[in-house]
């Protein structure tokens, strides 16, 4: 298990579409996913995607703890705003309604910046854990964007390109004082 460095935006493999994962549940891939973890933790990330280690790999990992959920959120939707530490092989994103909200995201790979992005409210997400069974669900809020924003790294995306108004892309240390939300909100911080 090793603590790895973070490619930051400008790096190729960033740009590149990742690989799909032949075997999930292959040595390499969960020695992968360890270092991920790691390095994740390390940086207090609440996501984190192969390529930002340089593994041009389709896996992503996140959480979404009940302390992001927002607020006034109906208890038969709560179960969907959350997510314990998940790994996710191949995954797949399937949107299930045009329902928008935009959001203050951070990104590991773009360090000390905030950014206001839309995003998907409610999504379903597909894909393999390490043991090589499927896992599928649904998710909306912050859960929702955090396994959208770590999907978009598998394609070549960083957040700036979902950006619909690029005066709201700012410095982190700026965020702090002037918009209150961006350090409850963001995506890896
Ligand atoms: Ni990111």
């Amino acid at each position: 298990m090793a603590i790895l460095k973070i490619a930051r935006m400008g790096h190729p493999v960033l740009r590149k579409p990742a690989e799909p994962v032949e075997n999930p549940t292959s040595p390499e891939v969960r020695a992968l996913v360890k270092d991920m973890i790691a390095t994740m933790i390390d940086a207090n990330g609440a996501g984190l995607a192969a390529p930002q280690i340089h593994e041009s790999k389709r896996v992503v990992i996140f959480q979404a703890p009940a302390s992001r959920m927002t607020p006034g959120v109906d208890e038969d939707e709560a179960y969907d705003h959350q997510a314990e530490l998940t790994v996710l092989i191949n995954p797949e994103i399937e949107v299930l309604g045009p329902e928008t909200e935009e959001g203050w995201e951070g990104c590991l790979s773009v360090p000390g910046m905030r950014g206001l992005v839309p995003r998907y409210t409610h999504i379903r997400y597909r894909g393999v854990g390490l043991d090589g069974e499927p896992i599928e669900r649904v998710a909306r809020g912050f859960h929702a964007r955090v396994v959208q924003h770590e999907c978009d790294h598998l394609d070549g995306i960083l957040y700036p390109q979902r950006m619909a108004d690029l005066s709201k892309l700012i410095f982190e240390t700026e965020a702090v004082h002037w918009v209150a939300p961006a350090r409850g909100e963001d995506e890896e911080r």
